[in-house]
């Protein structure tokens, strides 16, 4: 029959199916029909993605699923700041951000990639997206260290870059150097090549090229244009290290297109909560205890102030793994030994709000990234909103000691610190139209802790294997349990795994 419907088109066909394994199919009512079992109680720690997803896909069989999320708020480390929004950090630190209406920052995850089963969730929900630049050839790349002292365009920088490869390659080529590897057709065949993609011509020499843009651009009659001018030797464009960026568009996370939901990133999370429902799951609870007993599990926890218990079939730790690691378990010391091996990492943002949207109307950018070896890392262009009236520049998207070192700052202090950098790729108006700022750290959020994770050998290395699978009735869950750490798809996809285990386990 599902043969037949493939070729009807209403199921997949194998080919489909091979093209994207594994297929995960959800838990159904259904499937206790004639089973002599029944959908379990379920409590669930963490109510990140996950968490929520876990508690979704449950649900859908009639599990009774109670998610315990210790801050006041759902969705974990995906965070979408608004105006009237407030933080406190372990530092101290207490912020309300002053974003205007319909302005906002994503403080965690902000992209998506196409093939990431986040999308899956977003088209199953019903959260609309839009496109995120990731890639923009109109963005800077500043390398102060290396001694650039202005910022160049990525489309001037690889021109350049490119240009001078294929030179070079296209020289070595007509001295005979790839004679003992390649054959004299496939040397035409790459002379082609490298013609095209360096723009160096029938001299097979790089000398400037329209593709670095121009100062004043094509257009009627008469005027042709004027190609940017100043070609940098080789020697130069090779010591900017500019060439360091080019790869990242390559990889297979971050390649465009690339996706967002409307309104923030946010919209997902909450899209869970919903169809999850709100009496499922309890704020401000933060979990004291998880004992595995004979036939369940007993979870302690505080709320308002009070010691409160539950008591289910199974749990699904969804909290992140260092703060589980200093929480009371008898879930045994390989499970403690695996918690303690995962490393918190670093990261923090800072959303810059500015009065008019200069980057768009002055310098042609319109959403992408700006990179730059100053500790400000990276600086994002806004995705939404294009030609507005305001708009939230993302002013450093920064890891490990350079997050630290933001960290450590006053908010203020950090506003300071990332415009006076700014100013240096963007000039004046980056600290003129500045209307106001909001920063976010994960290291210092209290009941993450974290930005992301490093696990030494990978989800499957043997340390890890206590939490690949059950510890009496706890499952573990969690994006640095996946191949996609610091993704909202390492977290479905981990808490698919973990749904999977479970009811089958219960169905047995
Ligand atoms: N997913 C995060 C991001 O896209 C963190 C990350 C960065 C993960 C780069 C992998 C590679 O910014």
């Amino acid at each position: 029959m599902l043969a037949t419907m493939g070729a009807m088109g209403l199921a997949p066909t194998a080919a489909q199916a091979a093209e994207r394994e594994p297929v995960f199919r959800a838990p159904r009512t259904g499937d206790f029909t004639l089973k002599g079992r029944a959908a379990a109680k379920v409590v669930i720690v963490g109510g990140g993605i996950a968490g929520l997803a876990s508690a979704y896909e449950l649900g859908k069989a009639g599990y009774d699923c109670t998610v315990l999320e210790a801050r006041d708020r759902t969705g974990g480390r995906n965070f979408t700041v608004r105006g009237a929004d407030s933080t406190s950090d372990t530092c101290g630190n207490r912020q309300t951000a002053r974003f205007s209406d319909g302005q906002y920052m994503n403080a965690g995850p902000a992209r998506i990639p196409q093939w990431m089963i986040t999308l899956d969730y977003c088209r199953e929900l019903g959260v609309p997206i839009e496109v995120f630049t990731n890639s923009n050839a109109s963005a800077y790349l500043y390398n102060e260290k290396s001694g650039m002292t202005a910022p160049v365009r990525y489309r001037t920088a690889k021109a350049d870059m490119y240009g001078y490869v294929s030179e070079l390659l296209a020289k070595a080529t007509d001295k005979g150097a790839l004679d003992g590897a390649i054959t004299a057709d496939d040397q035409e065949q790459l002379l082609e090549f490298l013609k095209s993609f360096g723009d160096i011509g029938d001299t097979l020499t790089y000398t400037g090229s329209e593709h670095r843009g121009f100062t004043v651009d094509p257009g009627a009659a008469g005027t042709p244009g004027v190609e940017l001018g100043a070609v940098p030797t080789v020697s130069q464009v090779l010591s900017t290290g500019v060439g360091r960026y080019f790869s990242f568009e390559f990889g297979y996370d971050q390649a465009m297109l690339m996706f967002q939901p409307i309104g923030g990133m946010d919209r997902i999370p909450a899209a869970l909560t919903k169809a999850i429902g709100s009496h499922r799951i309890r704020t401000g609870a933060v979990v004291s205890g998880i004992t595995d007993t004979a036939h369940g599990v007993a979870v302690t926890y505080q709320q308002g102030g009070r010691t409160r218990a539950i008591e289910a079939d199974y749990c699904i730790a969804a909290l992140p793994p260092h703060i589980l690691a200093k929480t009371p378990h008898n879930l045994g010391s390989a499970v403690q030994t695996a918690l303690e091996a995962v490393t918190p990492v670093s990261s923090g943002k800072i959303g810059l709000e500015y009065r008019s949207r200069w980057w768009e109307e002055q310098q042609q950018i319109y959403g992408g990234i700006t990179e730059t070896d100053m500790d400000l890392s990276h600086i994002w262009y806004p995705s939404y909103g294009f030609h507005g009236q305001r708009g939230v520049i993302i002013g450093y998207y920064n890891t490990g000691t350079n997050a630290d070192t933001y960290a450590a700052l006053s908010p203020a202090d950090r506003e300071k610190r990332s415009v006076a950098q700014g100013v240096k790729i963007h000039g004046d108006v980056y600290r003129t139209e500045l209307a106001t700022s909001f920063s976010h750290h994960w290291r210092q959020t209290p009941h993450l802790l974290g930005a992301w994770h490093s696990l030494k050998g990978g989800p499957d290395a043997a340390t890890y294997a206590p939490l690949n699978r059950a510890a009496g009735h706890v499952y573990f869950a969690g994006d640095y349990l996946s191949y996609a750490d610091a993704w909202q798809h390492g977290a479905f996809s981990s808490a698919r795994k973990v749904v999977t285990t479970l009811h089958e386990r219960v169905l047995a």
